[in-house]
């Protein structure tokens, strides 16, 4: 912890507050300064996939940085980055082979976004432009990302530098934004996007971008699993790229490699990060498909885009060793099996009253809190009820993801679980005593 006499030159994202400060890690565990120990159930945030404290990541990238710690992306290519995007490409699905990374998540949404402008810049019609996505997302933190999400608290202060591109409604089966229940909804708020479309004119729309599983914006939302491939279906018709976002669904978060494999439904692109570099490096990805590489070939045209430090070989050096960790050990399959426990247990949390939702798929899981289980009326905001139980949680040693404005962009409160994929039984049973634990402290508190 900060001391009280201690003025941090860290400008953090909350400096008014003192933040435990972690000195090390191992396997599923993070421990601070003081030597408390956490049970990280958000991995990081989604990151940590193979478990903290791998040595052989460790020395990949001791080794790369020895050797060759940069490489001008504009000028050169490097071996590391070579190799590791073979090795992701193999994962993917259809023929999304092409591989072009970045530094994180925000921007490899921002380079998909710029990839499938210039790709209809060249190949024509010039005048598509929008990016469509849905409310209750999260596509990133920088401007034309931070465009796209559909998370109003995220949003609100920087409305002014914003995209006004259109957003439709969320799937989102537990508050059905159509009042409507499934399947005799006839998956309204899939076929929403062709109504937008209509509206503004396919002519000027680039692409749709969705999470296949929401993240922390919606705490685990599972789509009914007509869903994707009626947003292909649209997206094909229209001649509107579509875009995967499955910068905290990939890398076998979900049970499966990538999320889009649950509905073998075949993106233009997808983007990833987080768990892409196991926890190890700061790295993201956009995969490209034939179709869109091909015209940039065709035409002899490069991507008007850099980032500095994108495809550097330090980073995709411990990607490509953490990523073998992944396969040696099995850890999507693991995900499955280990994700169908923990939602089975997590379940059994509903006898508490504030618990309306338990929902996810393998290692991701989100808890929706509210004040009549019957009728689902959420909390008054001014309650902070996730935030209450993330920090009581965190006084007993779990770290979890708490969110809200489910209901209305305020009211509306989440809590979300990201586990290391190389979580066991036991651990789900740790995490599920400690949740229930807090829990029991936080409704005493209400
Ligand atoms: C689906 C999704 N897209 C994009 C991002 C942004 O990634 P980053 O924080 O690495 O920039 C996130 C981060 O949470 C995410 O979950």
């Amino acid at each position: 912890m900060n001391h009280p006499d201690e003025h941090s030159h860290l400008f953090t994202l909350d400096p008014t507050r003192d933040y435990p400060r972690l000195v090390r890690g191992e396997g599923v565990y993070v421990y601070d300064d003081q030597g408390k120990q956490y049970l990280d159930a958000i991995a990081g945030i989604g990151v940590v996939n193979i478990g903290y404290g791998r040595k052989r990541v460790a020395e990949v990238m001791a080794e790369q940085a020895a050797r060759l710690s940069y490489a001008a992306p504009n000028i050169f290519g490097n071996e590391p980055a070579e190799r590791f995007a073979a090795q992701v490409a193999r994962w993917l699905p259809g023929d999304l082979k092409s591989i072009h990374f970045t530094s994180g998540g925000s921007e490899a949404v921002e380079a998909a976004i710029k990839l499938g402008r210039q790709y209809f810049y060249e190949r024509g019609p010039e005048s598509k432009h929008l990016v469509i996505s849905r409310w209750t997302s999260y596509h990133g933190a920088t401007l034309g990302a931070l465009s796209a999400t559909g998370y109003p608290g995220r949003r609100k202060k920087f409305t002014p530098y914003l995209l006004d591109w259109p957003h439709i409604p969320p799937v989102y089966c537990y508050r059905c934004p159509y009042n409507k229940e499934y399947p005799g909804c006839d998956l309204s708020c899939a076929r929403a996007l062709e109504g937008t479309l209509n509206e503004v004119g396919a002519d000027n729309v680039v692409a749709f971008i969705a999470e296949p599983i929401v993240g922390a914006a919606g705490g685990a939302i599972v789509p009914p699993s007509e869903y994707w491939p009626i947003v292909r279906d649209i997206c094909t018709r229209h001649d509107v790229l579509l875009i995967a976002d499955e910068v905290i669904t990939g890398f076998g978060r979900t049970g499966r490699p990538f999320a889009v494999n649950h509905w073998e439904v075949l993106p233009d692109m997808i983007t990833m990060a987080k768990g892409i570099g196991g926890g190890y490096a700061s790295l993201g990805a956009v995969a490209v498909s034939t179709k869109i590489r091909g015209v940039f070939e065709e035409k002899g045209m490069p991507f008007d885009h850099i980032f500095t430090f994108m495809a550097n070989p330090i980073s995709t050096a411990a990607a490509h060793e953490a990523l073998k960790i992944w396969e040696e050990e099995n850890l999507s399959e693991k995900a499955a099996q280990t994700g169908e426990y923990l939602l089975h247990q997590l379940d059994g949390l509903k006898r508490h009253a504030i618990v309306g939702d338990v929902r996810g798929l393998g290692l991701m899981a989100g808890l929706e809190f509210v004040a009549d289980q019957t009728t689902k009326e959420p909390f008054p905001a001014e309650k902070a009820v996730a935030k209450r139980v993330g920090k009581i949680a965190l006084q007993n040693g779990l770290v979890t993801y708490p969110g809200g404005g489910m209901v209305d962009g305020v009211r509306g409160d989440i809590l979300s679980l990201f586990p290391p994929l190389i979580f066991s039984r036991q651990n789900v049973d740790e995490l599920v005593d400690k949740l229930d634990k807090t829990l029991t402290q936080v409704e005493q508190t209400l």
